[in-house]
């Protein structure tokens, strides 16, 4: 049996090679503090998946040594015979006391006290005490059940999946707030470009519905203001050219600026959203004034 998987010298080439995998990581883990140049997110999840995977694994093969080494009865040692012709029982090391009090099974050789009647294909029932280790779990499992229902449900001192859901959202908007004030600052006639996302488009029709439509309509149709939908513009009608007009006005024209009341942020939005309507051709649309504007393809950036 010495010969066996168990030998020493045979496993240490085996947990080598399992840890031959986390070489990259901590090499890559190196490079990245010594040059500064981070891992991506989904690098890190990847390492780190793999690292867990790795360590999983060396587990299942330990467990599987131990398993092994069991059942190859090295860790419980048989009676031998004596010179003198005697049984000698081996003295019991404390593994094989504790697995023997964990798992209370009758041995087999007292089999036939627990053999039920049943049978089936020549296999009897066995009638065994429950295991405590497995008795024990089960206890464990009702106390946490009973702490855990006190806990969420009973005291309400944790938050449920929900509650944790929409703390998580209110905190990102706290931060994507933050995040737009002081992004949102740096945009400017000379940079803001065409965003097509859906709710800030959203956003801004409502804004416009508010504080445009009394003078461009609403939709933009034109009024006291001029249609906003058709293709020729006073000022041009780049998104740069839309955002200058939006917030320095033409206040000699009536047109307001709006830096004072909106935030570079909405004023991008408002643009944007104006753009989007051109070409909607909605009813009573006022007539065109201003010079015809070429729009390229991806909505005029300029
Ligand atoms: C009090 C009336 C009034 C309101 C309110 C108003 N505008 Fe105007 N807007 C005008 C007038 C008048 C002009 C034309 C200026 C000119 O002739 O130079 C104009 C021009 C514009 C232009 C330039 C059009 C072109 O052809 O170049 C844009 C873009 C515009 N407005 C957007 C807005 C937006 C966005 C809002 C709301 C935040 C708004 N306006 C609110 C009266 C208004």
């Amino acid at each position: 049996m010495k010969r066996f998987i168990y030998n020493r010298k045979r496993i240490l080439p085996w947990l080598i090679g399992l840890l031959l995998p986390f070489l990259p990581a901590v090499a890559t883990a190196q490079e990245a503090s010594s040059t500064g140049i981070g891992m991506s997110a989904l690098e890190q999840y990847v390492v780190w998946g793999l690292m867990g995977l790795e360590v999983l694994l060396l587990i299942i093969v330990v467990i599987l040594l131990v398993v092994i080494k069991m059942m190859s009865n090295v860790l419980f040692p048989t009676s031998e015979v004596a010179p003198s012709g005697e049984l000698v029982e081996p003295a019991k090391p404390w593994y094989q006391k504790f697995l023997t009090q964990v798992n209370d099974a009758v041995p087999i050789e007292r089999e036939a006290e627990v053999m039920t009647t049943h049978e089936y294909d020549g296999i009897y029932e066995l009638d065994n005490n429950l295991p405590p280790w497995w008795t024990a779990m089960f206890y464990i499992t009702i106390a946490f059940g009973v702490v855990y229902l006190l806990y969420f449900h009973v005291f309400s001192l944790g938050s449920l999946q929900e509650e944790e859901y929409e703390e998580e959202m209110a905190q990102a908007k706290i931060e994507v707030d933050a995040y737009l004030a002081t992004a949102g600052n740096s945009v400017d006639e000379t940079n803001v470009t065409f965003i097509s996302d859906v709710g800030r488009l959203d956003d801004a029709q409502k804004m416009f519905a508010q504080k445009c439509s009394a003078c461009h309509g609403m939709a933009g149709e034109g009024g006291v203001g001029p249609n906003l939908t058709d293709t020729y513009w006073i000022h041009g009608g780049g998104v740069k050219d839309i955002f200058r007009i939006i917030k320095n006005g033409v206040p000699e024209k009536g047109m307001i600026p709006w830096k004072s009341q909106l935030t570079p942020v909405e004023m991008q939005d408002l643009s944007s959203y104006i753009i989007t309507l051109e070409g909607t051709e909605p009813p009573n649309a006022k007539e065109p004034q201003g010079e015809p504007y070429e729009r390229d393809e991806e909505l005029a950036l300029n």
